[in-house]
């Protein structure tokens, strides 16, 4: 198969497939041994910490990107009458957390999806009941790049709180944590980093101490009770991410997320996301020869390095491209063609061909109305 689909989720990697068949081992051979499996956990937490360039008392783990944003959503000191600006159309997993605060009498406004969204997109929608803005660092449908880092100064001008969906960039572009002046950053893991479903990522500011978990479990506390016993008198809260930690972990996939880190670090993310974009280079000037138009930004400096939606109406194409062993997504506006660090151009090579040897009108196509998948 030629796999041009990461960003719906990559395929299983040696690293990964190790660590989850060390875990299968242990579990089986030693009837689980918890101990070692939490050492590791914090072995994880520590690389995710500096592959983001933040504490690990800052990352806690979750179990996928909906659950992080929710997470995020209601730990916002918000109240009635307060608006959360988001951008028309950014993925449902990211808006619905805003949009279920209406039971709270917090309001969403949504700004237009334009190709370039930065600070400047915001600004004139800011007015005194706005008290955040969320959006994706890079969008699933069409591939933009935001200009995350002017978002999170202009958050820091009005006082905004900030919270980033990172779950289509993370693994291929450099994420600095600190520099995007997040409140929160939440994302799975099943894309760029690797793992498969089940994983998630929350960044949390730890200098924000007002926000709070709407949940609560033993190992959110700051003192779990040695005797288990739950008493209104030893809920204070972890002074950590933990504080937004739920019962017993993912252990498998946390173990395979520290194995997949040490791959992509091994590698370089620089070197992945410029490998991407040369991918991403090759793939425009093919697509151009063909006469068949870019759906999202074609610019390096807004694009995602790896995610290219080609205007080619995915009712038309998609069971084609399956039966020539291509592998993509249908999205919104036509076939999305995304890249991991494994892709070479050869696997772009096969695409174009397949394209070449259909017998359809290949320029001007339709615009698809096939309902996309949830990427
Ligand atoms: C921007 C974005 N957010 C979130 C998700 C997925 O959310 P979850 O990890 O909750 O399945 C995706 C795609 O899978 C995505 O592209």
């Amino acid at each position: 198969m030629v796999y041009l689909d990461s960003g719906f989720q990559t395929p299983l990697c040696r690293p990964v497939k190790q660590a989850y068949e060390r875990f299968l081992r242990e579990g089986f051979e030693t009837a689980g041994p918890k101990q070692v499996w939490l050492n590791r956990l914090e072995e994880t937490r520590e690389k995710v910490a500096t592959f983001l360039g933040v504490g690990p008392q800052e990352i806690a783990f979750t179990k996928n990107t909906s659950e992080s944003m929710n997470i995020a959503a209601n730990a916002l000191p918000l109240s009635v009458g307060d608006k959360v600006l988001m951008i028309e159309g950014d993925h449902p997993n990211n808006a619905y957390a805003f949009l279920n605060l209406r039971r709270r009498g917090v309001g969403v406004e949504f700004i237009p999806m334009t190709e370039v969204v930065n600070a400047e997109s915001f600004r004139s929608h800011i007015d005194d009941r706005t008290r955040a803005i969320s959006m994706s660092q890079v969008t699933f449908h069409a591939g933009h790049r935001f200009d995350i880092a002017s978002v999170g100064r202009l958050c820091a001008e009005k006082g905004l709180y900030f919270v980033v969906d990172v779950m289509q960039g993370i693994g291929v572009v450099p994420i600095e944590a600190k520099a995007m002046g997040a409140s929160f950053i939440g994302s799975g893991t099943h894309k760029g980093l690797l793992v498969p479903q089940g994983l998630g990522l929350l960044y949390w500011n730890a200098a924000l101490t007002e926000l709070e978990p709407d949940y609560l479990a033993t190992i959110s506390l700051a003192e779990p009770p040695a005797d288990f016993i739950a008493r209104v008198g030893n809920m204070a809260l972890a002074p950590t991410a933990g504080r937004f930690e739920l019962g017993n972990f993912n252990l498998p996939a946390i173990q395979a997320l520290g194995a997949a880190i040490d791959l992509i670090n091994a590698i370089g993310i620089e070197n992945i996301q410029n490998h991407c974009f040369d991918l991403g280079d090759y793939l425009i000037e093919r697509l151009d020869e063909l006469d068949i138009g870019l759906v999202g930004p074609r610019e390096r400096r807004h694009r995602a390095p790896h995610i290219y939606v080609t205007a080619l109406p995915a009712d038309h194409w998609l069971e084609y491209f399956k039966q020539s062993g291509i592998r993509v997504s249908p999205e919104r506006d036509g076939i999305r063609v995304s890249f991991g660090m494994f892709n070479v151009t050869a696997d772009i090579d096969h695409l174009i061909e397949a394209i070449r040897r259909r017998d359809v009108p290949l320029a001007s196509a339709a615009r698809t109305t096939a309902l996309s998948k949830l990427a």
